[in-house]
């Protein structure tokens, strides 16, 4: 696999970071963690916000660490604080990886050959919006990627249980409780990513091999816990903004203009907004020659403890 991969280094999160990111502006540019060999030949266009992904507001679980006033409205527009630099001092690391060559698993499209786009969906579930979006995409036959929360997954075991009994559905680990890793020492994040992801596995019956840092955010420590817990960082090079804009047609506006040939979109399934995006996204997607995908279908094969921003 390492021939085939390639890794970005200190590539300027410039689309983000210079729309009202605040402090996050004058942080300096991401330094690549990973374990692949480098490549100099990737377009800057591949790598986006790592820290663009808000504090979700769901009111069925409480989030130790988040700050009351992100904590306190599910109808807020205002950017939660995010961390300065001194509180993420290794930063996110934009990593891109090629998947390695091989043979696809029986029933798995082959995104070297299709031109494949992976929805995924944040801070669920619940047995609301993520029922909504469930039903959707079931309706429609289309796969997605849940990231879940260990304790909203342990709030709906019910939901999650339906989730893994759809082989088109496949789901990832978001930590426990939602905290910016970067934040914590190493034996927290341990806990966050391996009690998150034995929560899941016990809940679905799945192994989690899937991990998504809450904001995107991770650091070495991360890094190293998710490659022992045989974990890959799934971030995002489409980001909708869904938390902020509340919006179905502008989410749905994101999803679909954003998408390029192996990008992961981000969206969140707490929010109703999304929840009403979510044919139009299928249907237009599809209607543009995306074929919709789980994130393991359109990586390959991701690594343990390697970051993915979105496929090539
Ligand atoms: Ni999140």
């Amino acid at each position: 696999m390492l021939n085939l991969t390639r890794r970005l280094a200190g590539v300027a999160v410039a689309s983000a970071l210079a729309v009202g990111l605040g402090a996050c502006a004058t942080q300096p540019l991401p330094r690549a963690v990973g374990t692949t060999v480098p490549a100099p030949s990737m377009p800057a266009a591949t790598v986006r916000a790592t820290t663009a992904e808000p504090t979700p507001a769901a009111p069925t679980i409480t989030r130790p660490s988040e700050t009351p006033t992100a904590a306190a409205s599910t109808v807020t527009t205002t950017r939660p604080a995010q961390p300065t630099a001194s509180a993420a001092p290794a930063s996110s690391a934009p990593v891109v990886v090629v998947p390695a060559d091989g043979p696809v698993p029986t029933g798995w499209v082959d995104c070297a050959a299709v031109r494949c786009v992976a929805l995924t969906f944040d801070d669920g579930p619940n047995t609301g919006t993520t029922v909504q979006i469930i039903d959707a995409l079931t309706k429609a036959g289309a796969p997605a990627t849940f990231f879940m929360l260990g304790s909203m997954a342990q709030n709906n075991p019910a939901i999650v249980a339906r989730i893994a009994a759809n082989p088109r559905f496949e789901i990832g680990n978001h930590t426990v409780s939602h905290p910016n890793l970067n934040t914590l020492g190493a034996g927290a994040v341990n806990a966050q990513i391996n009690n998150g992801a034995a929560t899941l596995k016990g809940l679905s019956g799945r192994p989690v091999t899937l991990f998504r840092p809450p904001y995107g955010h991770h650091n070495a420590t991360v890094d190293a816990a998710c490659r022992a817990a045989g974990q890959a960082l799934i971030i995002w090079d489409v980001d909708t903004e869904d938390w902020k804009n509340r919006n179905t047609a502008t989410t749905t506006a994101r999803a679909v203009g954003g998408a390029r040939a192996g990008s992961i979109i981000l969206m969140h399934d707490i929010h109703p907004s999304t929840a009403a995006a979510v044919p139009g996204i299928v249907a237009q997607l599809r209607a543009k020659g995306f074929v919709l995908v789980t994130v393991s279908e359109l990586l390959g094969r991701p690594a343990p403890g390697v970051t993915y921003l979105r496929r090539g």
